[in-house]
């Protein structure tokens, strides 16, 4: 399948039809690294260069938004430079929030992009497979399509220290970015509060748009503790 937008549109025709928005402006408290975590080293380069080089090559994404921490704006520039990634459109500071920052990053995407993907610099190891995937789900009429794993815990519900419920874990996933929606549809969504959202797909379902899931990938995994990036250093190796 070539690269093409949910319309059936040629790309040729009007240029960016598919934005990546990248999160990075998070501080990394859980990390615990000196740097914001975006900066943090993975195998001897910032965290945030293995995903902005691997958006920046990929068929199907067009063009690139970076949300920077605040005063960390002029390094990931210099990165992207570093690295030729030539997609990147802009680079803005991010927000106190996640949500905050996509929206900010979502104000830099042109007005005739027909699809946002956005993707936590924190799983840095995207790989084409899950945006062609997403691509595909979204083209099949949803507002918007996510990358979800299975759930191998039980899961329960807990309220003032003990099990208010146990849920049905065959129902249950946990969800992964990049995350994609129709660019009109994720724009509607941050019209209004944002709130404490985790994920785009949460102000997505409730402003009423439709959300598909399609397999994620085991190896987009989250860096959050210092475990999680030496996790990521032994897949990035052993590819
Ligand atoms: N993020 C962001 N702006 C924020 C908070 C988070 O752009 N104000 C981004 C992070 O850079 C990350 C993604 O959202 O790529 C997911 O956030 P998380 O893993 O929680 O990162 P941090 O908030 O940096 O980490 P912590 O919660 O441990 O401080
Ligand atoms: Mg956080």
């Amino acid at each position: 399948m070539t690269p093409q937008d949910p319309s059936g549109a040629s790309r040729e025709a009007e240029g960016a039809h598919t934005w990546a928005i990248l999160v990075a402006a998070g501080s990394g408290s859980r990390l615990g690294s000196e740097r914001p975590k975006a900066f943090a080293a993975l195998a001897g380069r910032p965290l945030l260069a293995e995903s902005l080089e691997r958006l920046d090559n990929s068929p199907w994404v067009d063009a690139i938004v970076v949300a920077a921490p605040p005063e960390w704006e002029e390094p990931a520039i210099l990165l992207a430079e570093e690295l030729v990634a030539s997609k990147v459109a802009a680079v803005v500071t991010g927000g106190a929030t996640r949500a905050d920052s996509v929206r900010y990053a979502l104000a830099e995407v042109a007005q005739n992009a027909l699809v946002v993907l956005v993707h936590d610099a924190a799983r840095p190891l995207v790989e084409d497979g899950v945006i062609e995937r997403l691509l595909v789900r979204l083209g099949e009429g949803v507002d918007g399509a996510i990358p979800v794993l299975p759930v191998a815990d039980t899961i329960k519900r807990v309220a003032g220290g003990a099990v208010a419920e146990t849920l049905d874990r065959e129902s249950l996933v946990t969800a992964q970015t990049p995350q994609a929606f129709v660019a009109d549809r994720l724009r509607s969504a941050f019209t209004g509060e944002v709130g404490a959202a985790t994920d785009c797909s949460a102000l997505v379902e409730r402003n009423g748009g439709r959300v598909g899931v399609v397999a994620g990938d085991p190896r987009l995994v989250k860096v959050t503790t210092a475990a999680d990036l030496e996790l990521v250093e032994r897949l990035l190796a052993s590819r």
